[in-house]
């Protein structure tokens, strides 16, 4: 699947840039995850491609088709599950699947089977007959992720699709997606960035309305200055070097940040010691703080006088 954006800016209420010129253009085959701070631009750029939202200028294309131009379309091949989505209350899981069956077109048998196994695999098979105001706040997820799941559609968006999923159940839906997007490609939006990094194929840090990168977890790792990190679990560790970064974590335990030659240089030291210690790459996490930890708090968010 491939997406593309031209100079694609969001302005709201004449003042607010969402987006700010995002060009982009990726061949995707698997998962997206688009990560960036509260306000950075996710949710408008999905409303964008899933043609809830107009765009003020600028261009976004779903597999060559313009997300304006041709938004009918472009609807046909999509699903989407909004960051806040909830099913109707009134409504039961397996009516709520099977309705938004029925108006995607499959018939009233068929929306009722897939939409009992959607709910299967979303782990909510025992709650199909109660209403839907009954549901946790989890639950309630699960069943709009299980609608989208029903449909086939081969483009899925997933606005922070596990918010307020227990650990348990959100590694259910890892391995879900990851099943899925075998035949179907899945954009989804995440603040768990080890969620981003074991599911996403392609990753893109957004900050502020703009692209701040782009590409696989490799990718990424390799544009930043720390790439490794040295866990030492050891009281007696100090370093003192500017070319690395230092983190103590707990009195017995200390991270230690830097160039794969300058970590792997403290390794004859730390085992003539006889400290224990592990060497890993940096998480997606460690990468993020690299590239946006350093700016001032907050997103573009207009400050208003009071
Ligand atoms: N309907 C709206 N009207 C006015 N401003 C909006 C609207 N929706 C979003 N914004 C603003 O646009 C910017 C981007 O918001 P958006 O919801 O796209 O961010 P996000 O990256 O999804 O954030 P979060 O991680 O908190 O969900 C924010 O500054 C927000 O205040
Ligand atoms: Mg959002």
């Amino acid at each position: 699947m491939k997406i593309r954006t031209e100079s694609l800016s969001k302005t709201y209420d004449k003042k607010n840039q969402a987006l700010r010129e995002l060009s982009l253009d990726l061949n995707l085959n698997g998962i997206f995850s688009i990560i960036g701070r509260n306000g950075a631009g996710k949710t408008t750029l999905i409303r964008i491609l899933s043609t809830e939202l107009m765009p003020t200028s600028g261009k976004g294309f779903i597999n060559d088709l313009d997300v304006v131009e041709k938004a009918e379309v472009v609807r046909q091949e999509i699903a989407i599950v909004p960051q806040e989505a909830r099913p109707l209350p009134w409504l039961t899981p397996l009516q709520t699947v099977s309705s938004y069956l029925m108006w995607r077109g499959y018939s009233y048998r068929e929306a009722k089977e897939k939409g009992k196994e959607a709910l299967r695999e979303l782990g909510l098979e025992g709650k199909e007959g109660e209403k839907s105001r009954k549901l946790s706040g989890g639950q309630k997820r699960k069943l709009m992720v299980a609608t989208v799941i029903s449909s086939e559609a081969p483009v899925v968006f997933l606005d922070e699709p596990t918010t307020g999923l227990d650990y348990l159940s959100r590694k259910e839906l890892w391995q879900l997606l990851s099943k899925m997007k075998k035949d179907r490609s899945i954009i989804l939006t995440t603040h768990y960035l080890e969620e981003a990094e074991i599911l996403g194929d392609q990753i893109m840090i957004l900050d502020q309305g703009k692209l701040v990168d782009i590409g696989g977890i490799d990718h990424l790792r390799s544009k930043v200055k720390l790439p490794y990190v040295l866990k030492v679990h050891s009281g007696n560790f100090k370093i003192e070097d500017d070319e690395v970064q230092v983190q103590p974590v707990s009195e017995k335990e200390t991270f230690v940040y830097g160039s794969a030659s300058k970590i792997y240089g403290l390794v004859p030291y730390l085992l003539t010691n006889k400290m224990k210690f592990t060497v890993e790459e940096a998480s997606l996490s460690d990468i993020f703080e690299q590239y946006l930890g350093n700016e001032e708090e907050g997103g573009n968010d207009e400050k208003e006088d009071w």
